[in-house]
């Protein structure tokens, strides 16, 4: 027989079903709540309400677990590159050598974006952040593509604009690099993969021909980009989904969702994270200071880069990355002390009783920044690389939503404001 929760409200007793995901997820399915019993669910923040069910991304967080579409995050970092996890997301399943070839080239025709675009950048006041650009770069897309506001396109017309902003993303990103530094654009060289194609658009410079992309970087952008490139109902996600939901064209929801994720509680953070391990390091480097200051209720200071709202045991992306960035600064042969500094923050806080019964452990964006930073990227620009890995994410988790034909996402609320009253004439107040 099917499992069903019962609820009693005002003596009452009510039947809803219970489902239950691939991986034994369970939910109480409130769809007809309200209709059955006049009573809405409260819960801010979501922290318990599954806003849709999706077959893209799994994650466990008490088991420290996350899959794409049943592959493991771990299998995926080692043995895939960012192109191949971003068919899989966008399509459901691994490429065969055909069809990878065949994105990767549909790609490599849309690497150039409208000379209207550069002319934009000229509007924006010297060194503002990357992320405000990168908000109305991806948003002017709609203007140059104004057959994408059209909600009931046929696929082949959706799939161009999704290998549109694939291919766009990485150039746009590379230009906003190049006019902070104030210097020319390098174009796309189709001749070069999708990573190192950005590496050459953002490290190369037009005076040099012969700019060699260093194999090591190449690797280790790969991994980063594969372990930002989707994380189910995260802040950016659904946002991307929300507006989505409107029918609002694929472009503008993704721009929203690059808002959202500029945040320092999402992907904001891994500015925050290096900014914290610089104070430290100028204020003497004082690791239990600063956590004491974590712990302080009194205190704004959080440890950016520690928690999560699903993982309670690690984050795997975090397990991942602190490794390669052993690796890469080896490789590179850089030393960076604020490494030192973090490896402390992260120890000291683990053996804390807070943070122990907290269940707070380093995400995703701890020990990334170390690594942008030792391949040349400044700090503000951090967050503009996990969206340029989120891309694939946001697209499928659009994707998914539109054509499953999911309602509008509109919320309810429980009024607590004034109830009514008279009008006061404004003499009389
Ligand atoms: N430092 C100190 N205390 C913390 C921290 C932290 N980084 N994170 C959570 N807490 C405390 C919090 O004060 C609360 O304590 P209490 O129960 O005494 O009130 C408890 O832990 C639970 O925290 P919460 O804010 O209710 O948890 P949440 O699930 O709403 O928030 C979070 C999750 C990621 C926003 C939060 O842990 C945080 O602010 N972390 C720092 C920012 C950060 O690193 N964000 C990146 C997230 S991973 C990348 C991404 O996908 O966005």
């Amino acid at each position: 027989m099917a499992e069903t929760a019962k609820i009693i409200l005002e003596n009452k007793e009510y039947e809803l079903p219970v489902i239950t995901g691939s991986e034994g997820e369970k939910a109480i399915d409130i769809s007809d709540l309200r209709a059955k019993t006049g009573h809405i669910t409260l819960d801010l923040g979501y922290k318990n309400t599954g806003a849709t069910t999706s077959a893209i991304t799994f994650l466990d967080g008490e088991e420290g677990i996350l899959r794409h579409r049943g592959y493991s995050i771990e299998d995926l970092a080692e043995k895939s590159n960012f192109l191949e996890v971003s068919y899989l997301l966008l399509n459901g399943e691994l490429p065969t050598a055909a069809q990878f070839t065949e994105f990767e080239n549909n790609i490599k025709e849309h690497t150039l974006v409208n000379e209207g675009i550069e002319a934009m950048f000229k509007a924006f006041p010297t060194g503002s952040h990357p992320m405000g650009q990168l908000i109305s770069m991806i948003s002017s897309l709609s203007l140059y593509y104004p057959k994408s506001l059209n909600p009931h396109r046929e696929e082949g017309a959706h799939m161009r604009t999704v290998i549109r902003l694939m291919a766009k993303m990485p150039t746009i990103c590379a230009m906003i690099y190049k006019k902070r530094n104030g210097h020319p654009i390098v174009f796309p060289k189709n001749r070069l993969d999708y990573v190192s194609n950005f590496l050459n658009m953002t490290f190369g410079q037009v005076t040099f021909d012969d700019y060699e992309v260093d194999p090591v970087i190449v690797d280790a952008m790969n991994k980063l980009l594969i372990l930002h490139a989707d994380h189910e109902q995260n802040c950016s996600a659904s946002t991307v989904r929300m507006v989505g939901s409107s029918q609002a064209n694929l472009y503008s929801s993704i721009a929203a969702g690059i808002a959202a994720l500029w945040g320092p509680l999402h992907g904001g953070a891994n500015q925050e994270v290096l900014e914290m391990l610089e104070q430290i390091k100028n204020d003497g480097g004082d690791v239990q200071k600063w956590v004491n200051k974590a712990k302080d209720k009194n205190d704004n200071f959080r440890l950016m880069g520690f928690g999560h709202r699903v993982y309670k045991n690690f984050d795997p992306r975090a397990r991942i990355i602190k490794k390669a960035c052993d690796d890469v600064l080896n490789k590179l042969g850089v030393h960076d002390p604020v490494l030192d500094i973090a490896k402390e923050l992260e120890e000291t806080a683990l053996t804390d009783p807070y943070f122990v019964e907290r269940k707070l452990y380093p995400n995703v964006d701890f020990y990334s920044g170390i690594i942008y930073r030792a391949m040349g990227f400044p700090t503000d620009f951090f967050t503009v690389l996990f969206a340029l890995g989120r891309m694939p994410g946001w697209i499928s988790q659009w994707q998914e939503m539109r054509r499953e034909k999911q309602p509008i996402g509109r919320p309810r609320q429980i009024y607590v404001g004034h109830t009514p009253r008279a009008f006061v004439d404004m003499k009389d107040r």
